[in-house]
């Protein structure tokens, strides 16, 4: 990446109000400052341009994981021991062996055999919104349908859904940039009833194979060293945690867009979809280490 100019320093408080609400006037400021710039309030240079994020993204010295990472916190100790074991904070091999084996669920075939069942989840969610008055879409069609569908692919009872989300609204607090004392407190006690309910299920689940990632990562732990047992609930906790966080705001951000704009899907969806990802994605900030 050329970039011989020094790196402009810019200000902004990630919590003001008015940059949560609409972040992309500080975007475009930092974007005219330079492809990298130092975020003084995160004491970080971030990359302001697709391509040095994407030559960074590419570039082997950069990892997920932290060169010298801070001690934790003793009253965050059970948050971590969870977090220790996620492939999205892992680097090769770890990686590369987590990775795999949760890829066996998202073969093509399997995810083109849910379309049907998850249009007809969405046409039961329209049905049931109130006739005339005004109600909440993120609540009434945009969490529901993910923790529900996530919880067919993984094989964890939908019934499950209302504790699914609580857990995880309560965990991805921890990444939060006005993240509190409670919020940490909170996020424990959610990690530890999350483990304890999927150890219960999976001890459960061991003499019930079915067709599902589950069952599958069951096999890879009984035989013995491709997964071990730990990495076995973490990996079952990310997928909830990440498969629905964003995927429940994309919907929520797609369908104000489509409003505001009067966009809406042609025949072929996956347009519209790709240019609502791009538009106002509902994660921003992801950091990497050398
Ligand atoms: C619109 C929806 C989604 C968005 C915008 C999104 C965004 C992202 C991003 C940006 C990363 C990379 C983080 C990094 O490189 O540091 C990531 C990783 C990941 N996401 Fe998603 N995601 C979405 C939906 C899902 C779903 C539905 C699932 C699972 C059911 C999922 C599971 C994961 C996992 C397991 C990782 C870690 C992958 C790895 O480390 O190899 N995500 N996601």
């Amino acid at each position: 990446m050329a970039c011989l100019a020094p790196m402009q320093t810019l200000r902004q408080s990630p919590t003001d109000p008015g940059f949560v609400q609409d972040p992309y006037p500080f975007y475009a400021r930092a974007r005219a400052a330079g492809p990298l710039v130092w975020w003084e309030d995160y004491g970080l240079p971030m990359a302001t341009t697709h391509a040095a994020v994407n030559a960074l993204l590419r570039d082997r010295r950069f990892g997920r994981e932290p060169v010298d990472p801070p001690p934790v916190p003793e009253h965050l100790k059970p948050f971590y021991a969870v977090e220790a074991h996620s492939m999205l904070e892992l680097e090769p091999p770890r990686h590369t062996r987590l990775r795999s084996l949760v890829l066996r669920a998202f073969t093509s075939r399997r995810i083109q055999a849910l379309a049907p069942e998850i249009a007809a989840l969405a046409r039961d969610l329209v049905g049931r919104f109130p006739d005339g008055a005004p109600f909440d879409l993120l609540d009434a069609f945009c969490r529901p349908i993910p923790v529900i569908v996530i919880a067919r692919l993984l094989g964890v009872p939908e019934t499950m859904a209302p504790d699914l989300l609580r857990w995880s609204n309560a965990m991805v607090q921890m990444y939060q940039a006005r993240r509190s004392r409670d919020d940490e407190v909170a996020a424990v006690a959610a990690t530890e009833e999350f483990v304890a309910f999927l150890t219960d299920y999976v001890a459960r689940r061991r003499s019930d194979p079915r067709d599902d990632l589950i069952t599958a990562l069951i096999a890879a732990e009984q035989d013995g060293n491709r997964l071990t047992a730990d990495e076995l609930i973490t990996t079952c906790i990310l997928l909830l945690n990440a498969g629905h966080e964003a995927t429940v705001h994309t919907l929520g951000n797609g369908v104000a867009r489509c409003l505001d704009t009067g966009a809406r899907p042609g025949p072929d969806p996956a347009p519209l979809v790709e240019e609502i990802l791009r538009h106002d994605p509902p994660l921003h900030l992801f950091t990497r280490h050398a």
